[in-house]
């Protein structure tokens, strides 16, 4: 069970693509790929202790759970600028289709707030949803790398 969990959670990550790939110069891009470098960091703390990698901490937890939500929803305000840079991962697709990706947005915020961070076994339930809110996102609309 616990391994079970384990590989199930490395595989939500690594279909997050939680490497931190990219570099950008432009301060626009800059910021909307750094916003993304603090949601995949809270997400790896809840992961690592879905995981069992780290003990289950109820106030890290919950302070990664609220990280996520306030910067998912800060998503479409640093994104909506259309502005590029060879370092981007962005798809253009992202404008032209902008209501479904604020949607996507929306999802990762309902996904972490409706996780239960009190209890380990809330945070295991609750990583399929995140996990799955950004692959969802990541597919439409990101360059893989
Ligand atoms: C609403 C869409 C959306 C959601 C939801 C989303 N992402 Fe992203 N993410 C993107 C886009 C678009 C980029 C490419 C940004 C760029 O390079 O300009 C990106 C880039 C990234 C990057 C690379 C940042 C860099 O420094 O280049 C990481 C890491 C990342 N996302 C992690 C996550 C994780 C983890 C989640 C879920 C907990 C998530 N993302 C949810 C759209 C999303």
């Amino acid at each position: 069970m616990k391994l079970g969990t384990r590989t199930l959670v490395a595989g939500l990550m690594m279909v997050a693509g939680v490497a931190i790939a990219a570099e950008a110069t432009d301060p626009t891009v800059k910021a909307r790929q750094e916003l993304m470098d603090t949601i995949a960091m809270n997400t790896g703390v809840l992961g690592k202790m879905a995981g069992g990698e780290n003990p289950f901490d109820a106030a890290a937890a919950e302070g990664a759970k609220a990280a996520i939500a306030t910067a998912a929803a800060e998503i479409a305000a640093k994104f909506e600028p259309q502005a590029t840079d060879p370092k981007t991962t962005a798809k253009e697709d992202i404008w032209a289709n902008w209501d479904d990706f604020v949607k996507k947005a929306d999802a990762l915020k309902a996904a972490a707030e409706g996780m239960d961070a009190t209890t380990l076994e809330g945070v295991q339930a609750g990583m399929g949803g995140i996990g799955g809110s950004c692959k969802d996102c990541h597919t439409s609309y990101r360059i893989p790398s």
